[in-house]
């Protein structure tokens, strides 16, 4: 019998999008597409900093998906 055996997968990073009225129209729609396993977050009041990524208890704002993936790195 032959075992696959899989590396342990780390913590996949909490990713949430605002897509609220001002984000959703300055750019969290498409983070939402470029940002695998994302999830969608409702307005954080941030609305003047769009698009506004919530990652692991920090707001990114006027974030971009390169930004949010060097954030994940650190
Ligand atoms: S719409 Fe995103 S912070 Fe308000």
């Amino acid at each position: 019998m032959n075992l696959l055996v899989l590396p342990a997968m780390e913590k996949q990073p909490y990713i949430g999008v605002c897509l609220g009225p001002r984000c959703g129209d300055y750019g969290g729609r498409a983070l939402m597409q470029a940002l695998r396993d994302s999830e969608a977050v409702n307005c954080r009041s941030l609305c003047a900093h769009a698009p506004v990524v919530a990652l692991e208890g920090r707001c990114l704002l006027r974030a971009t998906a390169q930004e949010v993936v060097e954030e994940m790195r650190r």
